[in-house]
């Protein structure tokens, strides 16, 4: 990947931007309404400073910690991200293969384009990530699927209790489901990379990837519109719906999207192994406080306790650091492995995943922290 003149991950984005047509590369980098959570996600991590110490022996710094009392090598799993499979030919089985060869935990997403069965056979270690979809004994045959596969936990996002708003949808004529039209053929033929690289092995292969996860009957492909009973719906999920997924799940479990102390306390009096401080990226709600300033707060209420994972906007490894100093136990990183994704396929994740390691490891030595453990006890500021 050093030939590609990737050198952090701004560059891979870059590289994604040029391979993908507009649409899909609208669907993964851009907001909802007016994108000023996104802005809001990097304002905030830029506003987290350090004061670092000196001459402190940083000759061999370790990333490693633990997460749900297993070892990672640094403190950083791949999120759940959906339509992966649109962005690279499998493009799920090469997150996760680049995933298991670092060694860095991997997020299936329900809204995957291969079933999980398929994307598990990267091997590494695996979550599923649940979205629930109106018809709720599918939604609980999905989970019982994850869980015969080992996943080691489940992850229900929560943060999309509506659909999004996501404007740039309509205009750039790239809906759900996808039809080739006037405004986006062009675009799509001044892609000729993506065009054969992605969709032409699609149509030389099994054909156009399906909404993947779903029993047969209720499958239909990524050009036609979803059946009746196949499309998220969680409006009506409560904490007595949580609860029901709670007990029904074997491993560790996760709410993601959570951004109130007071959620926190609740995920963790039900028994939630780990909640996930997040606002989608600033995919949700475009008013939503930035997950880095959430985080003290949920922290305070619930640190210790129970894991808290941090997503959006985690660009660099300082990000990772600033993450860690103020109490998160690892980051969860979406768009990153996604550009890189995008760009080069499992190559250019695992070129997203080392940079984001490299940065980290550098940070801490700058810091003159040796270990995570130095890193939590520094205060940033
Ligand atoms: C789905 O979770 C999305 O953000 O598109």
């Amino acid at each position: 990947m050093r030939d590609l003149a990737c050198y952090n991950v701004a560059d891979l984005r870059e590289r994604a931007r040029r391979r993908l047509p507009l649409g899909i590369w609208e669907y993964l980098e851009r907001g909802v309404e007016d994108e000023a959570g996104m802005a809001r996600n990097r304002a905030a991590f830029e506003a987290v400073t350090f004061r670092p110490r000196v001459l402190r022996g940083v000759h061999t710094v370790d990333p490693s910690t633990e997460l749900f009392g297993r070892p990672i090598p640094f403190p950083l799993a791949l999120a759940p991200t959906g339509a992966a499979g649109l962005m690279w030919h499998n493009g799920d089985f090469a997150l996760a293969r680049a995933a298991a060869a670092a060694r860095v935990p991997f997020t299936i997403s329900s809204a995957s384009t291969m079933d999980l069965e398929q994307i598990a056979e990267a091997g590494g270690r695996l979550w599923f990530q649940l979205y629930l979809w109106e018809d709720r004994a599918l939604s609980h045959a999905v989970v019982d699927r994850a869980a015969a596969l080992g996943c080691e936990a489940l992850f229900v996002t929560l943060d999309l209790p509506v659909p999004p708003n996501r404007e740039y949808i309509h205009r750039n004529g790239f809906g759900t489901p996808f039809r080739l039209n006037a405004r986006n053929a062009l675009d799509v033929a001044l892609h000729p990379r993506w065009l054969l690289g992605t969709m032409g092995r699609y149509m030389l292969g099994g054909g156009i990837p399906t909404q993947a996860n779903l029993p047969d009957r209720l499958r239909s492909k990524v050009t036609r519109a979803a059946m009746p009973g196949a499309l998220f719906k969680q409006d009506d999920l409560d904490w007595d719906g949580v609860r029901a997924l709670r007990d029904r799940w074997p491993g560790k479990f996760v709410l993601k999207g959570i951004l109130h102390p007071d959620d926190a306390r609740r995920a963790l009096e039900l028994g939630a192994d780990g909640v996930v401080v997040s606002n989608h990226g600033g995919r949700a709600l475009d008013s939503s406080v930035a997950s880095i300033s959430a985080l003290p707060e949920i922290v305070a209420a619930v640190g210790g306790k129970m894991t808290v994972l941090l997503d959006s906007g985690v660009r660099r490894g300082s990000d990772v650091i600033k993450a860690v100093a103020l109490g998160a136990d690892a980051v969860l990183a979406g768009r990153a492995p996604l550009y890189g994704l995008a760009a080069a396929g499992e190559a250019g994740v695992a070129r997203s995943i080392e940079l984001l390691r490299s940065e980290t490891v550098r940070t801490m030595a700058m810091l003159g922290a040796r270990s995570v453990a130095e890193v939590r006890a520094l205060a940033p500021g």
